[in-house]
């Protein structure tokens, strides 16, 4: 039975926090159990406890090709514990500002990522993140005006967008309230 849904959030930035906070405030209204955010570096949860009686969410930005390295450790030291069916992975990154590369099918990170881990979770999905060019140190604003240029997107060194389209992430957090809370009341 699933009587907690926990989220593991990493986040560079900020950003990707930002996200968590509203798939936990989303959540929090539509799941009767309770609804945990923790930080994947420093969980303030027993390793044991991880994935049981519960559905995991796993947040974590694309930084230069690879999602965070607390999150990757964080999966490798967990993901024994956690079932596929009570898994979410959520990437975010700036590929994912197009439609079209949001899914395990057309994001190549998000299909990497799964591989990488052996993992086969009941939700995957890539979530748009942001550009803020005046916060980067000068050689990654460099490097990401470069990918900027070859993706055809904004390559103004004042550019800050949010990409995020918090509809797609709603959606996401209905559908994982509705898988938890379909295990917590008894059929
Ligand atoms: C140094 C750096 C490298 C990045 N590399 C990539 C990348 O390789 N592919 C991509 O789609 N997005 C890339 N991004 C975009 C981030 O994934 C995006 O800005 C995200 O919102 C950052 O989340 P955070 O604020 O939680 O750290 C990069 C951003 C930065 C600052």
């Amino acid at each position: 039975m699933t009587t907690r849904i926990d989220i593991f959030y990493a986040s560079h930035d900020g950003h990707t926090l930002k996200i968590a906070r509203f798939i936990e405030k989303i959540l929090t209204g539509a799941f009767d159990g309770k609804v945990t955010l923790h930080s994947a570096k420093s969980p303030d949860l027993e390793a044991e406890r991880i994935g049981q009686d519960s559905f995991t969410v796993v947040i974590a930005p694309i930084r230069y090709g690879y999602p965070l390295r607390e999150a990757e450790a964080f999966l490798r030291a967990n993901k024994t514990r956690i079932a596929p069916e009570r898994l979410a992975m959520l990437l975010v990154c700036l590929t994912a500002r197009k439609p079209n590369r949001q899914s395990v099918e057309t994001n190549g990170y998000l299909r990497k990522w799964l591989a990488r881990h052996g993992l086969t979770p009941k939700i995957a999905a890539s979530i748009a993140g942001k550009l803020d060019y005046p916060r980067y140190r000068p050689f990654d604003r460099f490097m990401i005006r470069l990918i900027m240029r070859m993706s055809r997107g904004p390559t103004d060194p004042t550019t800050q967008i949010e990409y995020t389209d918090w509809a797609q992430v709603e959606a996401l957090s209905q559908e994982i309230a509705r898988l938890a809370q379909g295990e917590l009341t008894p059929a």
